[in-house]
């Protein structure tokens, strides 16, 4: 190949493995991590080797769509034998700190009774002892905080378990995410490098920058009966490229799902990164990362869930991202992992955490967290933030998936940043019961019929009324509708006419042109512009 410099093709995927499965950020955290290959990935594994034509049939059926089967045809039971083996093997710390959370579940249960819990730390598992404070709330509900960034550092975190899947991309279609590992095939190369390695910005790079084949290999250790293979995800031809935003005003544009770019001349802001890929023919016009600037000057990430939080998206962006705004949590309760310890341990540089109602500001940008409720199926998680972003006079607010319950706590935060010019909502409002994320992460059984009542929803047309009603937005649109096809693989959502979301939000939609306000629900791409200096 000599001194030929070479361009990563468009569509490679750079896709990020945790133990084979698809990373995402309860598998990074050692705690969740933990109940996830337990209470999930083996769980799984187990089901499919159990009876791996009920996993085929149940692929099949679109009411399973998202559900705990493996879509592999039911043809794949010696290599889950073999992951299986592996998983129990690498994980072995993994699985007893599983063992030991429940322990001591069990063990707060019996002997926490409102006494002091200084006694009981002799009975704290041993591998648990010192990662973990006893106590107890004002009800004397016993309960632990775990020390997650002493946890990061101990054998229960495993950036051996950590891999990078290289492949192309020609369609939407993939198996939902959290229920069907990457096994090996044909067209897909391992790289077993952990998420933190230098290497991954260097091949991102070469999307727009070209560079030496030869170099990445040797950078990303790609062995030479690897070479073939690898070197079909480069061409020499270059792809379009940016053009660096130069109007005087603010531009948004919708890159599908909650991600959202404004970019004024000077700065710019991306929010909830979930993007597709360019170089192959899609049913639905999208922007690609090759509709991003060469510098992000802010992340933000709104919360802690896989279709809003995206490593696929996220890691390969990593080498140009200046700051990533995360909402903060320090609450050490195992369904609320930290995210800036997620970011750091994955590479990320200048990760801010912000609380809620703190400002950041820069140029004539304020960005503002504002309290977000709900979607967390009542569960105590506090990383999750609603961002007021105003350019001057002009503002935006994203509501993301925060549902209303209250109106109040609106009309006290109306106090404060007043009206705002346009409304970005979520209006998933059927979502997934609380077992669909969270069930790994319990230590007993929850009845049915109390799952199903705490679910995973976003806003419906009553609480997105009541937020125009005290916001009174000139625009609204509802977004984070996980309806894109790149979503699928995700979201596993797919919506018709007659799905309640879809019915709420026309309704919201309707009720906002009745009252003279620009309303719509996003889907592929949008581009607005936004004068800020009036
Ligand atoms: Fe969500």
């Amino acid at each position: 190949m000599g001194n030929r410099t070479f361009f990563l093709k468009p569509n490679v995927v750079i896709e990020p493995l945790i133990d084979r499965w698809y990373a995402w950020s309860h598998l990074v955290s050692p705690a969740t991590a933990a109940m996830n290959i337990v209470g999930r990935h083996l769980k799984i594994m187990n089901s499919y080797l159990q009876a791996p034509q009920i996993h085929a049939a149940a692929i099949k059926n679109p009411k399973m769509l998202g559900g705990p089967f493996m879509d592999y045809n039911g043809s794949k039971v010696e290599d889950i034998k073999r992951l299986k083996e592996d998983t129990i093997k690498n994980r072995v710390k993994s699985i007893e700190l599983h063992s030991a959370i429940v322990e001591l579940d069990k063990m707060l249960k019996t002997y926490a009774k409102g006494y002091s819990l200084e006694p009981l730390y002799e009975r704290v598992p041993n591998i648990l002892k010192g990662y973990v404070e006893l106590v107890y709330d004002l009800n004397n509900n016993p309960s632990y905080r775990l020390f997650e960034s002493l946890l990061y550092k101990s054998e229960f975190y495993n950036e051996s378990s950590q891999s990078i899947a290289l492949w192309v991309t020609n369609n939407d279609s993939r198996p939902f995410c959290l229920s069907t590992p990457r096994l090996n095939s044909p067209e897909v190369l391992h790289l077993n490098i952990p998420f933190n390695h230098k290497g991954i910005d260097d091949l991102s790079r070469m999307k727009r920058n070209p560079d030496s084949i030869d170099r990445l290999a040797n950078i990303l250790g790609v062995s030479s009966d690897e070479r073939t293979l690898f070197d079909t995800f480069f061409t020499e031809e270059q792809s379009p490229s940016y053009r660096k935003y130069e109007g005087e005003k603010a531009r948004m544009r919708y890159f599908g799902h909650a991600c959202i770019l404004i970019e004024t001349k000077d700065v710019n802001v991306l929010l909830d990164p979930v993007i597709s890929y360019y170089g192959y023919e899609s049913t639905v016009s999208h922007f690609s990362d090759f509709d991003l600037p060469n510098i992000i000057d802010y992340v933000i990430i709104t919360h802690n869930h896989q279709d809003h939080i995206l490593f696929e998206t996220l890691l390969p962006l990593r080498h140009k991202i200046k700051n990533i705004v995360v909402p903060i949590t320090t609450s050490g309760a195992l369904q609320d992992p930290n995210l800036k310890l997620v970011f750091k341990n994955m590479g990320f540089q200048n990760v801010i955490e912000m609380d809620e109602m703190e400002e950041i500001k820069f140029d004539n940008i304020t960005i503002t967290a504002i309290p977000f409720t709900g979607e967390h199926s009542d569960l105590n998680v506090k990383a999750k933030a609603c961002f007021h972003i105003s350019i001057k006079e002009f503002s935006f607010l994203f509501v993301a998936d925060s549902r209303v319950m209250e109106p109040m706590l609106y009309t006290h935060i109306h106090k404060i940043i007043g009206n705002i010019d346009v409304l970005f909502l979520g209006m998933e409002c059927d979502g997934a019961p609380l077992s669909w994320l969270y069930g790994p992460l319990l230590t007993e059984d929850l009845a049915r019929d109390k799952d199903q009542s705490r679910r995973l929803s976003g806003s419906d047309f009553t609480g997105g009324m009541n937020l125009i009603e005290i916001f009174k937005p000139k625009e609204v649109y509802v977004y984070a509708m996980g309806q894109e096809p790149w979503l699928e693989f995700i979201s596993s959502i797919k919506y018709t006419e007659e799905s309640n979301p879809i019915i709420q939000s026309n309704r919201l939609i309707q009720e906002c042109h009745k009252r003279n306000i620009l309303a719509e629900r996003l889907f592929g791409e949008k581009e607005l512009f936004y004068n800020y200096n009036n």
